[in-house]
């Protein structure tokens, strides 16, 4: 059996527990369609349905649409229209032609009627914005347990969705070092940015998420994408967050670099060794919240020995002032999202666990189990907005504080996959060991 052949069994014996347990025939998943601009007649870039790919490595054909009934075929529609103003998309190659019925169709009309009685009978997952689908008669549209149910299983990964992730973070990583010899070389954010693309061939829609790429100061601003054009008179540092895409699998990789030796580059360092220990230390069977608390009294211990802030680990933590550094969460699920959804699931039955008061931007509160796939990504930025609530504070050493201000921040992220007892593979290092 290949990965694949795995891997569309897996979602298929997925696809009938959640069908069961939420009382619905059948599926039908629509991949979805390009949305235009307010009073405009342009799209923006499509993204597909991420329950859509999920079946099939099938990103760029909108309104194609997936049915699957337990016991049957999956019956992929793929949407070929005959349209001479766009170029047909490609009907892309792979072993998932082998296990799926495929019908082309160049009108999604033919679909209610080569169905017939099954659509009504099946569950509709996708946007319905658009007519025809908006008003096909279905069983129910985008219903919550059935989402619920396959959200949550979805977070651990199959061989397939694993190999696509190695190749996605071999795909970023590629990027990422062109970016950063572009910074070294002397270029401007929006250089890099292009560098960073024209390392792996791709077009700014093809990335999982707006890069950020950032100089200096701007390293600070958690999700700055403003690109500018001209190359600062001093480029001290550099901030990238910056991903790629594989067969609709995401890879979601930070690095930080300084330009010279000092203590910025020590800073980084730092930063490294604590994202890294605490990499070592996640198990399967412990929450993630513990991580996220864990490294933010790594970080604390950071900021003792650099001298931004007085105290012990636990003290600096305690009294939020690790929060006003690192105000992030440590990470988030992900694969077919870069951002994957169920990090607040309970359990399948859709149960929700609360965001954590004291930490709300943490995304991720499940325990960790073997083969999710997550990131891990600690950061430490002057924001002086944060700051301000310290203002006066004498833990804090403004002046060292103001000596990092211009470097803006420090963030290294990373995916994981939770092995057994710890023997966890890190894909973006990984990423980065086999193309240097
Ligand atoms: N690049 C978005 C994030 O790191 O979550
Ligand atoms: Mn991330
Ligand atoms: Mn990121």
């Amino acid at each position: 059996m290949s990965a694949y052949s795995d891997h569309i069994a897996t979602v298929q014996a997925r696809f009938d527990a959640a069908l069961a347990a939420t009382g619905h025939e059948a599926v039908f998943i629509y991949a979805g369609q390009p949305r235009n601009a307010f009073l405009d007649d342009n799209a923006a870039p499509f993204r597909v349905n991420p329950l859509f790919k999920y079946w099939v490595p099938i990103t760029e054909n909108p309104q194609s649409a997936l049915y699957y009934q337990p016991g049957h075929q999956p019956v992929v529609f793929l949407y070929q229209p005959r349209d001479y103003w766009h170029a047909t998309p490609v009907v892309p190659a792979g072993d998932w032609q082998q296990h799926v019925d495929l019908v082309v169709i160049d009108d999604i009309n033919k679909i209610p009627a080569w169905l017939g009685e099954r659509l009504s009978k099946a569950a509709f997952i996708g946007e319905d914005f658009a007519e025809p689908v908006a008003s096909w008669k279905v069983a129910a549209r985008n219903p919550a347990a059935l989402i619920d149910h396959l959200h949550y299983h979805r977070a651990v990964k199959t061989a397939w969705e694993l190999d696509n992730m190695r190749h996605a973070n071999r795909l970023a990583a590629t990027a990422h070092l062109a970016a950063r010899d572009a910074f070294f070389a002397g270029a401007s954010e929006l250089e890099i940015h292009h560098a960073y693309l024209a390392a792996i061939n791709v077009r700014e829609s093809q990335v999982p998420y707006n890069s950020i790429v950032a100089l200096n100061e701007n390293g600070a601003v958690l999700h700055y994408d403003n690109y500018g054009t001209q190359a600062p008179a001093e480029a001290r540092s550099f901030l990238i967050d910056a991903g790629a895409l594989y067969q609709g699998y995401c890879a979601d990789i930070t690095r930080t670099y300084s330009r010279e030796n000092g203590f910025f580059q020590e800073l980084i360092e730092a930063m490294d060794t604590a994202q890294q220990q605490l990499i070592s230390e996640i198990k399967p069977g412990v929450n993630y919240l513990d991580y996220h608390v864990s490294q933010h009294l790594k970080i604390a211990k950071i900021l003792s020995d650099f001298g931004f802030v007085k105290g012990t680990p636990e003290s600096i933590y305690e009294q939020g002032y690790s929060s006003a550094f690192f105000p992030h969460g440590l990470g988030h699920l992900i694969g077919l999202q870069v951002h994957d959804v169920g990090g607040f699931l309970a359990n399948d039955a859709g149960e929700t666990i609360s965001r954590n008061e004291r930490h709300p931007f943490l995304r991720l509160l499940r325990d960790v189990e073997v083969g999710q796939v997550f990131t891990i990504e600690p950061g430490l930025y002057v924001v002086d907005q944060l700051l301000e609530e310290f203002a006066g504070n004498a833990d804090f050493n403004w002046d060292r504080i103001a000596e990092l201000r211009p470097y803006g921040g420090i963030r290294i992220e990373d995916s994981v996959v939770v092995g057994v007892n710890g023997d966890n593979e890190n894909l973006s290092r990984d990423a980065f060991a086999a193309i240097q």
